[in-house]
């Protein structure tokens, strides 16, 4: 299967004052197109330290990333225009939506959408919403809407520019179980649909089943998880 995105070797020291953390210690990682992967791991282990490299937000100080094949992260240097590349490929999800509050649901995708350059937005954001069962909501401001409902248009927002790599951290904490179930059979849909690389980290070891892959982070280090019950497929 082709890969979508590739880092090897990323370590990643935090120094403040005195202190230094290693929160990325060589994690290598291979996201593969069409396939969901699950994060696991305690607070502080470096998932969110790993999610910020992978999408070229905040590169490590040492390893590579290639991206589509391309190496476009070398210790700590761009080798390629990355927000161009953010917005062109990448999709992220967060625990909080940080919707734009002065625009309906429905302009929050559209202009992601616009910005994304795959078509009609105003056409696309309908369908994106329609598909995350927000449809109703799609004039609604953010602050009308609940947090499940806000994090559904983010989600939407997310799949604008058809991204081939999609980065969720902790996109469920804010749903109830039912809902977050639903929201990661979407992400699961959307990799084996559309072919995209997604990326999950999640504390709800309640729906692990969803995913293809699991991995696991403690102390800055990864593995492959072997959580009770794996994944199915
Ligand atoms: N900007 C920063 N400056 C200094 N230290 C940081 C910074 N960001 C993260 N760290 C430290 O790096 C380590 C990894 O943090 P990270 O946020 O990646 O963990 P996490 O696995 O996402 O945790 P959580 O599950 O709580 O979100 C932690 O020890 C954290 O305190
Ligand atoms: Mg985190």
């Amino acid at each position: 299967m082709a890969e979508a995105v590739r880092a090897v070797g990323l370590t990643k020291t935090y120094v403040t004052g005195t202190t230094s953390v290693v929160a990325l210690d060589d994690v290598s990682i291979t996201l593969a197109s069409g396939t969901v992967a699950a994060l696991l791991g305690p607070s502080g282990s470096g998932k969110s330290t790993l999610i910020k490299a992978l999408g070229f937000v905040s590169p490590a100080d040492r390893g590579e990333v290639l991206f589509e094949g391309r190496s476009v992260v070398k210790d700590g240097t761009a080798l390629a225009d990355l927000s161009e590349l953010r917005r062109r490929h990448l999709g992220f999800v967060f625990q909080k939506a940080n919707l734009t509050s002065f625009l309906t649901a429905r302009e929050n995708v559209e202009i992601a959408c616009e910005l994304g350059g795959k078509g009609d937005g105003r056409r696309r954001a309908r369908e994106l919403l329609a598909y995350l069962d927000v449809a109703g909501r799609e004039r609604s401001y953010p602050e009308m809407l609940s947090g499940g409902e806000q994090q559904r248009v983010a989600i939407a927002r997310a799949l604008a520019n058809e991204p081939s790599l999609i980065l969720a951290d902790e996109p469920t904490a804010a749903l109830d179980s039912v809902r977050s179930r639903t929201v990661m059979e979407l992400f699961r849909k959307v990799a084996h649909e559309r072919g995209a690389a997604v990326l999950v980290v999640t504390h709800d070891h309640r729906a692990l089943d969803v995913f293809d892959v699991l991995y696991e982070m403690e102390d800055g280090r990864i593995r492959p998880a072997t959580a009770a019950g794996g994944a199915r497929r």
